[in-house]
């Protein structure tokens, strides 16, 4: 098993290079599926989960290559529209495979992804939009066997709850329907936006991408284009989130400031110094100046990001004060919560609510990543405590984030990956 040994090295001062979205690119990759004409995307970020999302794609009949952040897709000849359980089962995001291979093919077989650490997270919504679109689902033997003969049907679907995943899925399916859909209650997060920019390249006729109203007028078939993937903006939190723990100055370049506002402000609060640009972020927290504890609580975009929440944590543990870390995504992603402990984090959980009274350092330990997010969260609490963190079980970390140990020793970080 690998792990990465942090050791606490004082302040971060440098630039780094924020990725493109990991978040963005896994949807986009299924939009590949739309159309018989050859598909790129460019500004990929190079992790496990593209390369596995990639060969689920072969293992359909499409042609893909993975080169230089650029992937390239020819799925003019699919042989199969059954994704099998063995790579869904490695990641969930496979699952948005279900609404391009229904719209352009009629008819899917996709096992269902398993729960994950931070939940048991559902498809019920994927599900019932798709129905809602004239497909039927049957489930057999673990799969989602999905069919529509005469095509998809433009329909107005409310989703009872906000979910990223079912809003790719649905938009991915209904730009192939007959007629017009409409989606109310749509996410807004920017990779969904990235998305049905994407789809409008190739010819969807999508409006609304950004409000919680997405209407889409069906068309018969949609051509290739190439897309760039937009920056992740977790990446480029995360990264705000270490400069601001250990008091250094640290410039993110080819980011978008716009997509983190939710972040910036409460970070600002706790005393943080931050300029921005068009596509910079500069973080400071000038020696001797404590940061000040800040309650956040999770929300769909635009409220601060679930997939921040534990590195804002591990900033809070060396706060002045106490903050309250409430998280109303997910049912259970305070895992990084006794890992924190270990290290002498003061953290009190009570239901969906964290209460964190800071501390003045934190102690090096032995520590189990269990999800991407907790994982860098240890990483990043490792930076500044005293003494070396052994962080275990990080092919979690390697999921999301691209050259994430070269990126943090640029700026004067010692950490290292070694296989145990
Ligand atoms: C996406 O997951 C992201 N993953 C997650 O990032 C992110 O945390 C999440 O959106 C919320 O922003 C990708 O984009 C690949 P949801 P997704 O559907 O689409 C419930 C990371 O660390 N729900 O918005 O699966 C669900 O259980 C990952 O990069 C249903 O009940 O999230 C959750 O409580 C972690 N039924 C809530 O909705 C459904 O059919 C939001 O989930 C679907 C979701």
């Amino acid at each position: 098993m690998a792990k990465i040994i942090v050791e606490g090295n004082g302040p971060l001062n440098g630039k780094i290079k924020i990725s493109g979205a990991k978040n963005a690119a896994l949807p986009l990759i299924c939009a590949g599926l739309l159309t018989a004409d050859p598909f790129t995307l460019t500004n990929v970020p190079d992790l496990r989960d593209i390369n596995t999302l990639l060969d689920l794609l072969k293992s359909f009949g499409a042609q893909t290559s993975f080169k230089d952040s650029t992937v390239k897709i020819d799925a003019k000849d699919i042989t199969s529209t059954t994704a099998e359980y063995d790579l869904v089962s490695q990641m969930r995001a496979s699952v948005l495979v279900l609404g391009p291979l229904v719209a352009r093919f009629g008819k899917a077989r996709v096992s269902l992804p398993g729960g994950c650490a931070i939940g048991s997270r559902p498809v019920d919504l994927h599900l019932s939009g798709l129905e809602a679109l004239g497909a039927k689902i049957d489930l057999h033997e673990g799969y989602i066997e999905a069919t529509a003969e005469d095509g998809l049907k433009g329909a107005h679907i409310t989703f009872p709850k906000v979910s990223v995943g079912a809003t790719e899925n649905i938009m991915m399916a209904a730009v192939l329907a007959k007629g017009q859909t409409i989606l109310s209650n749509a996410a807004r997060e920017p990779e969904i936006v990235d998305l049905g920019e994407c789809l409008k390249a190739m010819g969807a006729k999508i409006k609304g991408l950004g409000d919680d109203t997405i209407i889409i007028e069906g068309v018969d078939e949609l051509h290739g284009c190439e897309h760039a993937v937009v920056a992740d903006r977790i990446e480029a939190g995360t990264y705000m989130i270490a400069a601001a723990m250990t008091g250094g100055n640290v410039t993110i370049t080819h980011c978008r400031p716009d997509h983190l506002d939710a972040l910036i402000t409460p970070m600002k609060l706790a005393g943080i110094m931050i300029e921005t640009t068009a596509d910079t972020i500069n973080v400071e927290r000038p020696k001797g100046q404590k940061i000040q504890a800040v309650d956040i609580m999770t929300e769909p975009y635009p409220g601060f990001p679930t997939d921040l929440q534990a590195q804002f944590m591990a900033m809070l543990t060396l706060s002045e004060g106490a903050g309250m870390v409430t998280e109303t995504i997910f049912e259970n992603r305070f895992m990084h919560v006794p890992e924190l402990a270990r290290m002498g984090a003061h953290i009190n959980v009570h239901q969906a609510s964290a209460l964190v009274r800071g501390t003045d350092k934190l102690k090096g330990a032995q520590v189990m990543a269990t999800d991407l997010r907790a994982s860098v969260s240890l990483v990043l609490a490792g930076l500044v405590a005293e003494g070396k963190t052994h962080v275990n079980r990080i092919y979690h970390l390697e999921r999301g984030y691209e050259n994430l140990v070269d990126k943090l020793s640029a700026c004067g970080a010692k950490l290292k990956r070694v296989n145990d």
